[in-house]
C-alpha cells in the first residue's frame, strides 16, 4: 500500500507540517491532539478519494457538496490550461471583458429558470450571498424606497461566511466570537416537517412564521428573502411541497425580493437543474458557486432577472461593487467545460435516477432505534439521530451521534459529515455508482449499528 502513496517518514513531516502551520477552515482548534481525524489527500477519480497513504475512501459528500462531476476530469484541467496559455486573468471592470466570462453568462442565461437572465461573477458563494444582499438594497433605493434594507434569513440556514453572509447565517455556533454582526439582518424560522406540530399544512405554518417577522420589522424595511431551496449545512432539510409556493405569493404580497441560495441545489444536485425547480417557484435573484465549476476552480455569482439589471442601470456613477477576480476567465473556460460535462453525460437526469435509488435505500436505516429521520431529494440526504422517537428529542450534544457515526464510517472508508442537530448528510459526486451508493450505505448502516451498541452499552 504504501508504494501507492508517500513514504511514512515523508507523510508524518506533512501531518506535522499541517498542525503547525495551517490554520483549517472550520478546524476544531480546541480538540484534544489526535481527536480529530487527520486526511491528507492526494488523488481522486470518480466517487473516490486517496489519500497520501494510498487508502481509498468513497466521498460520500462530494467533499463540501461539490465536485458533482467527480475528481481526475482531465478535460477540465485541460480547459484551465488552454485558457491560460491564452491569458489566464485580465480585468472584468467597467467595460473590459473576456470571452469564457461573457460564454459563461449566456450559458446560465440559458439554463437558469424564471426571468434569470444576467450574472454577476465572484468566487465563493459568500462572497456571491454578499452581492445579492447589496443589490437588494441598492435596488429599493434606486426604486425610491430607501428604507428598505432588512434582508430575512432563516434559523438553521448556511449562507457563508464572510461578513455579510455570517449575519444571513441562521447558525449561532458561527457567529459566536465574531459578534457584532452586521446590522440589517432578520431571522424566521425555517421548515423542519419533521418537527412540525402546528396546526394546518406544515408549509403554510412556517410562511406564517416568516411573515410575522416581516410585520414585526414592517414590511416597508424589507428588502428580501434569503432561502436555501433544500437546507444543507442545518440539518439537509427538504421543505414541504407548499412552502415555497406560498412563500413567493408571500413575497409579493409585501415587494420583497426572493433570493434563492442555491450554491448547494445548483447545477443538478436535487436532480433538477435548479432546487426551486422542484416547486416551479421563480426567483428574483439567484445565488450560485460549487457546482458551477464542480470545484475544479473557484467561482460564483448571482443572477438577476432583467427587470432588477434595468433598475440597476439607473444608479448614478459606477456600480461600485466588485471583486478582483469577477468574471475570471480561467474560471469561467472551466466553468463552460464543467456545464458542458453535465449536459452531454445527461448527470442531472442520473442525480435524479441514482438519486431515487440512494433515498430509497437510505429508508432502510430506519431500523435502527435511534434513527428518527431520513430525509432527502436527488443526491442529497440526511439522517437525524433520536434519543426517543416518540418525543423526537436528541441525544445530549456530548454524545455527539452524528460525529461518532461519520467517525465509525470513515474507519470503513466512507466520508460522510455530521452536522448540527444531530444528522449526518450525505452528497456524493453525480457520477456515483449504484453499486457504490449500494456501499455507502451498507457502511452507514454497520456505523450506525456500532455506535448504537455503543450508546447501550454506556446507558
Ligand atoms: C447554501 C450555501 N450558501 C453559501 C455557502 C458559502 O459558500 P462558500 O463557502 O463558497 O463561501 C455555502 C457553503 O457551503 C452553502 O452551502
Amino acid at each position: 500500500m504504501e508504494s501507492d502513496g508517500l513514504k511514512r517518514s515523508e507523510a508524518s513531516r506533512l501531518y506535522e507540517l499541517d498542525r503547525t502551520h495551517w490554520l483549517h477552515p472550520q478546524g476544531d482548534l480546541d480538540a484534544p491532539a489526535g481527536s480529530v481525524p487527520q486526511l491528507i489527500f492526494a488523488g481522486g477519480r470518480g466517487a473516490t478519494l486517496t489519500d497520501i497513504d494510498g487508502r481509498d475512501y468513497i466521498d460520500g459528500m462530494a467533499s463540501l457538496w461539490n465536485v458533482n462531476v467527480g475528481y481526475g476530469r482531465t478535460v477540465l484541467a485541460d480547459a484551465a490550461a488552454e485558457q491560460m496559455k491564452a491569458l489566464a486573468f485580465s480585468s472584468a471592470y467597467g467595460g473590459f471583458g473576456t470571452a469564457p466570462a461573457i460564454q459563461l453568462a449566456t450559458k446560465l442565461a440559458e439554463l437558469a429558470p424564471g426571468d434569470l437572465e444576467v450574472t454577476y461573477f465572484a468566487s465563493g458563494g459568500a462572497e456571491a450571498n454578499d452581492t445579492a444582499y447589496k443589490i437588494a438594497r441598492l435596488y429599493w433605493k434606486l426604486r425610491g424606497e430607501p428604507g428598505r434594507v432588512n434582508i430575512v434569513s432563516r434559523i438553521r440556514d448556511y449562507h457563508g461566511l464572510t461578513y455579510g453572509a455570517t449575519s444571513a447565517t441562521g447558525l449561532a455556533n458561527f457567529w459566536k466570537g465574531f459578534e457584532p454582526l452586521a446590522p440589517g439582518f432578520l431571522h424566521a424560522p425555517s421548515p423542519d416537517p419533521y418537527r412540525y406540530s402546528g396546526e394546518g399544512s406544515a408549509g403554510a405554518g412556517y410562511v406564517q412564521a416568516l411573515e410575522q417577522v416581516v410585520l414585526d420589522a414592517g414590511p416597508q424595511t424589507v428588502a428580501a428573502v434569503v432561502v436555501e431551496p433544500v437546507q444543507g449545512a442545518g440539518g439537509v432539510i427538504v421543505p414541504p411541497n407548499d412552502y415555497f409556493p406560498l412563500l413567493r405569493k408571500l413575497c409579493d404580497k409585501y415587494g420583497l425580493l426572493l433570493i434563492a441560495d442555491e450554491v448547494i441545489t445548483g447545477f443538478g444536485r436535487t436532480g433538477r437543474w435548479f432546487g426551486m425547480e422542484n416547486w416551479n417557484v421563480n426567483a428574483d435573484l439567484m445565488i450560485f458557486a460549487k457546482g458551477v465549476t464542480s470545484g475544479y476552480l473557484p467561482l460564483s455569482g448571482v443572477m438577476l432577472t432583467h427587470a432588477i439589471h434595468d433598475t440597476l442601470k439607473s444608479v448614478k456613477g459606477p456600480f461600485a461593487h466588485g471583486f478582483t477576480y469577477s468574471g475570471h476567465p480561467t474560471a469561467c473556460a472551466v466553468g463552460l467545460r464543467n456545464l458542458q460535462i453535465i449536459e452531454e453525460e445527461r448527470l442531472v437526469e442520473r442525480v435524479a435516477e441514482n438519486g431515487a435509488h440512494l433515498q430509497r435505500r437510505l429508508q432502510e436505516l430506519r431500523s435502527h432505534e435511534i434513527v428518527g429521520d431520513v430525509r432527502g431529494l436527488g443526491l442529497i440526504a440526511g439522517v437525524e439521530f433520536v434519543r426517543d422517537r416518540e418525543s423526537k428529542q436528541l441525544f445530549d450534544p456530548v454524545s455527539g451521534v452524528a460525529r461518532r457515526v461519520w467517525l465509525a464510517a470513515m474507519e470503513s472508508g466512507v466520508i460522510f459529515r455530521p452536522l448540527g442537530g444531530d444528522v449526518i448528510a450525505t452528497s456524493p459526486p453525480f457520477v456515483i455508482t449504484i453499486k457504490e451508493i449500494d456501499r455507502l450505505v451498507e457502511v452507514l448502516d454497520a456505523a450506525i449499528s456500532t455506535v448504537s451498541k455503543q450508546l447501550k452499552s454506556h446507558a
